[in-house]
């Protein structure tokens, strides 16, 4: 038997206590653990949280290695915190078959830092116009559960209808990139004061929102499960409100950075900023907060997306959209969470674990801190306070739009099925 002690952790927060892990699994939780022939590790302080599973990870293999892999992408991840991450689809080739999502599932185990799962296209090659096969992705050895066109929006309604026909039969979930593409042709940016102000062509909310609003209609009318990714304004939140209390099944992310960015930081015109959909008002994202502390918005997903140089380092009209998430979201989350007092310690477990796991149904995450139950933990310092380096992360890429922002909690320990994957800044492989 391999035992592991944690020494005076504190799991969700609360007080301070030992935790004993034998053969992945914890074994005992309590001041009297039994701690002959284990390795003790001094967990003084750190409070321990479920492993995070990320919901929307753009690990970009295979086609942009020279952006992510998935080694470099496991490695982010395990550093962030995660013990899960589903991998969207927006591949090259795109991961609307068998065998590319079995490729993914392979690379992610044989790295072994961290469960990765393929989101596999809800069309083929994202075209929008004929369903891929979801079934024979879902049955696969990869197990596809969650189907998603992200970067895209399955913006024909019959095809979305069909798409959640099938999900509910496959007992799978489709994840809606809410984007209405004729409101958005030549977007820039949020479409408001700001966008007027630098001159750039408007995003605006109503083109989330009409797709968010028309998508849970659907969910009702098919009786099938809804995801919306990156939830990016007030009117979606409200949407979704309404939606809950009709009884329509229907889950939703909302991203790191759309909690603590707004449009305000347009006005340098870098780059770095650019992300679809975009940073919107200072309003939105107070509103955002809110309905994630309240459960109208379920989870908080990354939207990790790696950019190369050449590709973030130009003029903003030819930028692509994304930001690297991994290994901040935990500190993000403090920030605009904990720190202003709206969500504790369970609160966090909920939204980076707890949530994200039963929406994907996934069985062995996001459990409970307690004995029988797999040793898949986060170990976080509360009181760290560390300034993003984008070129110190683990990602190929660099495009953090927290560069040299200071920020509270840091991540010290991940432990996968016991087994420790991240520990003060190195990955264990
Ligand atoms: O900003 C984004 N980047 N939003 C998306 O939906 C896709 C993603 C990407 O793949 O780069």
């Amino acid at each position: 038997m391999t035992s592991l002690v944690l020494r005076g952790v504190r799991p969700y927060g609360e007080d301070p206590t030992d935790l004993e892990i034998t053969d992945g699994v914890i074994a005992a939780i309590g001041s009297d653990v039994d701690t002959g022939g284990a390795e003790v590790r001094d967990a003084g302080g750190l409070v321990a949280l479920p492993g995070f599973v990320d919901l929307h990870t753009h690990l970009r293999e295979p086609g942009r290695e020279d952006t992510e892999t998935i080694d470099t992408g496991s490695a982010a991840a395990a550093l962030g915190g995660y013990t899960a991450v589903f991998a969207m689809a927006n591949t090259d080739p795109v991961a609307d078959n068998a065998v590319i999502v079995e490729h993914v599932w392979r690379r992610g185990r044989e790295v072994g830092l961290v469960d990765v799962h393929p989101v596999g296209a809800v069309t083929v090659g994202l075209n929008g116009e004929q369903l891929a096969e979801l079934g024979t992705m879902a049955r696969s050895q990869a197990r596809v559960r969650m189907f998603s066109d992200d970067g895209r929006c399955v913006a024909d309604p019959l095809l979305m209808r069909r798409a959640l026909e099938y999900s509910t039969a496959l007992d799978v979930v489709v994840a809606q990139h809410a984007e209405e593409p004729r409101l958005t042709v030549g977007a820039q940016a949020h479409e408001g004061e700001q966008a007027a102000r630098l001159g750039l062509a408007g995003w605006p909310a109503v083109a989330e929102e009409s797709i968010v609003a028309r998508d849970c209609l659907l969910a009702r009318h098919t009786g099938a499960r809804l995801h919306i990714c990156h939830v990016s304004t007030a009117g979606t939140a409200e949407i979704l409100r309404w939606a809950k209390a009709q009884g329509i099944q229907v889950s939703a992310e909302v991203t790191p950075h759309h909690l603590l960015l707004d449009d305000e930081r347009l006005s340098t015109y870098d780059p770095v900023n650019k992300v679809n959909p975009p940073l919107r008002t200072a309003a939105d994202t107070k509103v955002l907060r809110e309905a994630l502390a309240e459960g109208v918005l379920d989870c908080v997903a990354t939207d990790h997306a790696p950019h190369a140089p050449q590709d973030k380092d130009c003029e903003w009209s030819g930028a692509r959209p994304g930001m690297l998430g991994l290994q901040t979201a935990l500190a993000v989350v403090v920030r605009t969470m904990v720190e202003p007092g709206l969500l504790d310690w369970r609160g966090v477990a909920r939204v980076l674990s707890e949530r994200p796991a039963e929406i994907a149904g996934l069985p062995d995450q996001g459990r409970p801190i307690d004995v029988g139950e797999p040793a898949t933990l986060t170990l976080v310092d509360p009181d760290a306070r560390w300034t993003v380096r984008g070129a110190e992360l683990a990602s190929i890429a660099a495009n953090t739009p927290y560069e040299g922002m200071e920020l509270p909690g840091r991540v010290v320990t991940t432990l996968l099925r016991g087994r420790v994957t991240a520990h003060d800044g190195e990955v264990h492989a």
